[in-house]
């Protein structure tokens, strides 16, 4: 039985109504991808305000890996709504905090001792990363990488990488930021190919140390484990290696933003695991809280406790309801049949993905891990021209269809995968078959 219904065509008569409302009311640089009002969503699905039923291949930019309204995250967020909404952590304390921080610090890689900081956003868990790197080293200067994204207040925005939409008109930018090269193999920026270029983007940084910023004034290096709005880059497995290794040598803190890789996108509760290395901190949110706001930092002790009393934490930080939820959202993830199925939804997608590309010229790349992929569109192969009005098209014709799909890339080529982890292998399929309609439409 197929999961999609479409009682009207997209967006149906009260989105449009809703949207012209919206154009009306609220600022256009808050964009919608999709032009289709919510009303209620479950699982992996939603339903809009007309009716229609559409599946979700997005998770409201992968903050859903439990799940539309799971069912454990619901009972423990409403029974804490009606117990206290709010305290302020820095005024009166509550132990889910404490418990929940207990939680990360054992999870998060690393065997030393850890401590957590919870926040509201991925944007406000980088900065407070960064100010604690600076506090701890007492070094201005962090190095981010080029398709890198980390958030859109002034110090992530300058960190971030693509210009359009994000930064462009929004300067002057946050000093002491500096950019490299990512392990962004398909578009290497040194016209190299792995593995015989022995991870030369990570050897680069050696001469950059030269060239831009003396490498004793760096606290942090900040990275992504898979590039995510940069196009669900997953680099070579001896990158983050050689990166940790640089580091090392250089006395520079390494940040893992895991704010689109973390909590099993990967088929790992978090995306660095899978390279074995250990960060000295570790950044979060997105899927932490089965779509309620909340951020946190997890990091060495003694870093963390770098900034003086004060020094770290926001009105909302860790909001009881929002560390309820995570507690449930950890619960669920407890069970390890939870990563499993990530990887099997991503193993899933690739052999449907494979075929896509022996069949569409318009198909570059695929790559992925767990449950993380990525489709690269470009208008002929061997230029790898970006296909960027086509990847448009695709997703314009999967929503019509019924599948909701998000795209990424600094050229805006790339279809990604953030669905719900508890997606049923029939919805996955009719997804697939969706998402290659379009594609074959675009081709
Ligand atoms: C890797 C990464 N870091 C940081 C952020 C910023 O998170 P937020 O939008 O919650 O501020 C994002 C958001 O997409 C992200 O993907």
């Amino acid at each position: 039985m197929s999961s999609i219904r479409l009682k009207t065509e997209l967006p149906g008569p009260r989105s449009r109504e809703l949207l012209a409302r919206r154009a009306a009311a609220v600022p256009r640089g808050s964009y919608n991808a999709v032009p289709i009002f919510v009303k209620e969503a479950s699982g992996a699905l939603l339903e809009d305000v007309d009716g229609n039923r559409l599946l979700d291949f997005a998770g409201g930019i992968g903050c859903l890996n439990v799940g539309h309204a799971d069912p454990r995250v619901v009972k423990a967020a409403s029974e804490q709504l009606a117990r206290f909404t709010h305290a302020c952590f820095g005024v009166t304390p509550y132990e889910s905090y404490v418990s929940l921080a207990e939680r990360l610090n054992a999870l998060v890689p690393g065997d030393f001792p850890k401590k957590t900081l919870f926040v509201n956003s991925g944007a406000e868990a980088v900065e407070n990363a960064v100010k604690i790197a600076r506090a701890a080293t007492g070094r201005p200067a962090v190095l981010a990488f080029e398709d890198g994204f980390h958030g859109r207040t002034l110090l992530t925005m300058s960190l971030t990488s693509k210009v359009h939409p994000y930064k462009a008109g929004f300067g002057p930018f946050a000093p002491e930021t500096y950019r490299a090269p990512y392990a962004y193999c398909y578009r290497c920026s040194y016209n190299l190919s792995y593995p015989s270029c022995g991870v030369a983007c990570v050897d680069a940084l050696e001469d950059y140390f030269n060239r831009y910023v003396a490498v004793e004034q760096v606290a942090a290096v900040v990275v992504e484990p898979v590039l995510g709005e940069g196009g669900f880059v997953v680099p070579p497995p001896d990158y983050l290696p050689k990166l940790r290794a640089l580091t090392e040598r250089h006395g520079i803190l390494l940040v893992a933003d895991e704010v689109q890789t973390g909590f099993g996108r990967t088929g790992r509760q978090w995306g660095i695991e899978h390279s074995g290395v250990v960060p000295d901190l570790l950044v979060t949110a997105k899927s932490i809280a089965g779509g309620l706001p909340l951020a946190a930092v997890t990091g060495r002790a003694e870093l963390m406790d770098a900034p003086g009393p004060g020094g770290l934490g926001s009105t909302f930080g860790g909001n009881p309801v929002s560390l309820a939820a995570a507690h449930a959202v950890l619960d669920a993830m407890a069970d390890p049949s939870f990563f499993a199925r990530a990887t099997r939804i991503g193993t899933a997608f690739a052999a449907r993905a494979a075929r896509f590309r022996e069949r569409l010229p318009l198909v570059g790349d695929v790559r992925g891990i767990g449950a993380m992929w990525g489709i690269e569109l470009v208008k002929d192969r061997p230029a790898k021209t970006p296909a960027k009005e086509e990847t448009a098209a695709v997703a314009k014709r999967c929503y019509e269809r019924g599948l909701v799909t998000i795209t990424a890339g600094t050229y805006g080529n790339v279809i990604r995968t953030l669905m719900p982890l508890v997606i049923g292998d029939d919805e996955l399929q009719e997804g697939l078959d969706v998402l290659e309609g379009a594609l074959s439409g675009a081709a």
